[in-house]
């Protein structure tokens, strides 16, 4: 990956891979039955959350950390968009906290769990989707105006560039 790379554009391919996860996954549910807790439906919901609680959540942080704390630091502080989308990012991490803690109670057999997973797993694509493209259709473009291509390619303002966290080994969404 190069590293003169704007993070907007890193976090638009992100968001790309995000999203094909989810149609797969949406997919998978939604062809199991609210009854279903067979292995493969079981497994779907557990990708999922392994989506949300690893790539997902590795994503926001970064977010956070570079391009939301360049925004703050360049005076964006109080913008309306940021401050949607900083929300969100909570909205996001307390969904997956609450999808978790239905599955942990929900197999073999819990009644009812299945379509409650379901309602949980609905609900959280859709927040998510949301999600990407207000940054995609708002935060991104606006920051792409805000800041210099310089902070784009390095909003860390320790100076480390933005694709260096990515050679430790960690999976790439
Ligand atoms: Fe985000
Ligand atoms: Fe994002």
């Amino acid at each position: 990956m190069q590293t003169n790379t704007p993070c907007t554009d890193h976090f638009r391919a992100e968001h790309t891979s995000v999203r094909r996860g989810l149609d797969a996954i949406e997919a998978e549910l939604a062809a199991a039955p609210d009854t279903d807790d067979s292995r493969p439906t079981r497994d779907a919901f557990l990708g999922l959350i392994i989506l949300f609680e690893r790539d997902l959540a590795r994503h926001l942080d970064d977010e956070e950390r570079l391009l939301y704390a360049a925004l703050r630091h360049h005076g964006v502080g109080d913008d309306a968009v940021l401050h949607a989308c900083f929300q969100e990012h909570g909205d996001i991490r307390v969904g997956v906290q609450t999808m978790r803690r239905v599955w942990s109670r929900a197999f073999p057999g819990t009644p009812g769990v299945v379509a409650e997973l379901k309602d949980c797993a609905a609900r959280m694509i859709t927040l998510v989707r949301e999600h990407l493209e207000r940054e995609e259709g708002s935060l991104f473009p606006r920051a792409e105006t805000i800041l210099t291509a310089a902070v784009l390619e390095r909003p860390d303002a320790s100076g480390h560039c933005f694709p260096s966290a990515r050679s430790n080994g960690r999976s790439a969404i």
